[in-house]
């Protein structure tokens, strides 16, 4: 029985997003997909699906994406991405009861295997627009959306703060936690995301959102402070599941 995860399967059965365009790792990507997934999780593994599941913009839209998704092997976990408009940030209970017994959906709660709980939410990084010199080095950023990007990770902690607790409440003592997007931007060593992590000792934080070579090492991979940093982007992975445990 292992524990693996998987990010940015940006699926699109119903919307007309093709994502070749963005390299030949995204070529025919949900058969990548469906072989690898096959090849590694086991009927009696967990898989987590860090989020931007489906391009469809409604529930209806991405019914053909989450059942994709739903006969994956193993249980399956979806954590909320930037791109998931199908899942109202409100509604995760309803959506968990649609999908009872076939996806579990993270957020402002917890998922229990075996002596961990799972803890997540969509989490939030500045993007910028970062401004440069000619050499290519940083002199400055869009201070107002740095402004807006502080609310909505405030946002974020305040449900992610609420799922520990609610895991610790429940007597769990040992942690991973997952975000979509990365737990530090460009600029930051650490973040309230990385101190959330030390303060609650957790084993590992995996993440993805990160998409194409120039973004893979955007945020900390390896261990850092005594906890493992996975980044699990599809193309990163070239859609091969990650063992966290
Ligand atoms: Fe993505
Ligand atoms: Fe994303």
């Amino acid at each position: 029985m292992s524990l693996y995860a998987l990010g940015d399967l940006h699926l699109s059965f119903q919307s007309n997003k093709p994502m070749d365009k963005f390299g030949s790792v995204w070529k025919k990507h949900d058969e990548k997909i469906l072989k690898y997934v096959n090849q590694i999780v086991g009927p009696e593994d967990t898989l987590v699906l860090t989020g931007d599941h489906s391009w469809g913009r409604n529930l209806m839209e991405a019914g053909k994406d989450l059942n994709f998704i739903e006969n994956l092997p193993g249980r399956k976990i979806l954590l909320r991405g930037n791109h998931d408009m199908f899942w109202d940030a409100k509604k995760t209970e309803k959506l968990n009861q649609l999908y009872e017994g076939r996806l579990e959906f993270l957020q402002n709660n917890f998922a229990s295997y075996e002596d961990y709980a799972l803890v997540g939410s969509k989490g939030y990084t500045f993007e910028g627009p970062f401004y440069l010199n000619s050499r290519g080095q940083i002199t400055g950023w869009d201070e107002e959306r740095e402004e807006e990007a502080k609310k909505l990770v405030k946002r974020e902690m305040e449900r992610l703060r609420k799922s520990f607790q609610m895991a610790s409440d429940a007597g769990y003592q040992k942690f991973i936690m997952f975000l979509h997007y990365p737990p530090t931007n460009i600029l930051e060593e650490s973040s309230c995301f990385t101190e959330i992590a030390e303060e609650y000792g957790v084993k590992a934080v995996v993440y993805s959102h990160c998409h194409g070579e120039s973004r893979f090492h955007d945020s900390i991979e390896g261990e850092y402070h005594g906890i493992e940093y996975h980044l699990v982007s599809g193309d990163y992975l070239r859609f091969r599941p990650k063992r966290i445990l």
